[in-house]
């Protein structure tokens, strides 16, 4: 079988989805996968990932972002190892099958193209509390897999507590079993915050109002607090039809960290922390430093092709991350 969607007449591939780049779309099971020398006997557990594999030629305004979620598994138990990948059932998934095309249009489509926010469960996988769940980092409900299966079982609202998205980054503290998460939106509050216990069920959550709608991708933990992200980069859901997420970078809007308490009680204050503006896509960990918090994360200065002046990359000055 072809390992490549069949196009359709005359569509043409972005790169990023071509030759070695180009989707699965078979489901595989590998029993047995040949071994360069010895896996210990003392070995065992399921390595996942998950990432986006179109099952069809995308629509109109197709990012790398856009494509359906696949979840890739490698099991390695009594000194043998396996392999499995699914797809992702999701609502989305199905439709698309069903009309044997892509029925959305993809993240950079302008407004009015068609069907969009596919919740295609594409980003991220976490195992907390009993469940491989796979997340999406746009956010919306995260979908439960088999575990080792990899088979979908379907969306999960941790037993109908879920009252609020969870994007794909989410936080696992594994010496209290919690997992902290985000919710963003282009309405006030904007952004949410919210913990799951370890009985797998809603613990809290509390609202993190910002001055406007702030692209949100990220948070960090610490033994005492969530760190949440005011940055410079807003959403523009009027954006004209430029072929952008609707991301806007603006240097003159302030960047700020904010330290919210684990307890996410709704009338603590936030202590915010003003930055060189920048936009932050990941963080790589955080921890209390007696009085102080430390942050590892990557900055950028300059995150969009072009700014709000109409200046590109090359006009912008390098964040000094000193
Ligand atoms: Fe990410």
């Amino acid at each position: 079988m072809s390992n490549q969607p069949a196009r359709t007449s005359g569509s043409v591939l972005p790169p990023y989805l071509e030759g070695i780049y180009a989707p699965v779309v078979d489901e595989v099971d590998a029993d047995h996968l040949a071994v360069v020398g010895r896996l210990p006997d003392e070995l065992a557990g399921l390595f996942a990932q998950n990432g986006p594999n179109p099952s069809f030629p995308p629509g109109v305004g197709h990012s790398w972002f856009d494509g359906d979620g696949m979840v890739h598994g490698v099991e390695v138990r009594d000194g043998v190892a396996s392999y499995r990948n699914r797809f992702v059932a999701t609502p989305g998934l199905a439709e698309d099958r069903a009309a044997g095309a892509a029925t959305y249009v993809g993240s950079l489509a302008g407004p009015g193209a068609g069907r969009r926010h596919k919740n295609v469960s594409n980003t991220d996988v976490v195992f907390h509390a009993g469940r491989l769940l796979s997340l999406w980092w746009e956010g919306g409900l995260p979908y439960e897999l088999t575990l080792p299966g990899l088979d979908t079982i379907g969306p999960c609202d941790f037993g109908g507590t879920l009252t609020l998205g969870m994007t794909s980054h989410v936080k696992v503290d594994h010496r209290t079993g919690e997992l902290f998460f985000f919710d963003w939106a282009t309405r006030a509050p904007c952004l949410q915050v919210g913990v799951i216990g370890a009985d797998g069920m809603l613990a809290g959550s509390r609202p993190v109002e910002l001055p406007g709608p702030r692209v949100q991708h990220d948070i960090a933990l610490t033994d005492r607090y969530v760190l949440v992200f005011d940055l410079s980069m807003s959403l523009d859901p009027a954006r004209r039809s430029d072929p952008t997420i609707g991301f806007r970078f603006d240097d003159e809007l302030p960047s700020r960290i904010g330290l919210v308490d684990r307890a996410l009680a709704g009338d603590s204050p936030v202590r915010w922390f003003e930055i060189e503006p920048c936009w932050i896509w990941h963080t790589l960990c955080a921890w209390d430093d007696g009085d102080e918090v430390v942050l590892c994360g990557a900055r950028i200065g300059s995150p969009t092709r072009v700014d709000k002046h109409g200046r590109s990359h090359e006009d912008l000055p390098m964040v000094d991350d000193e």
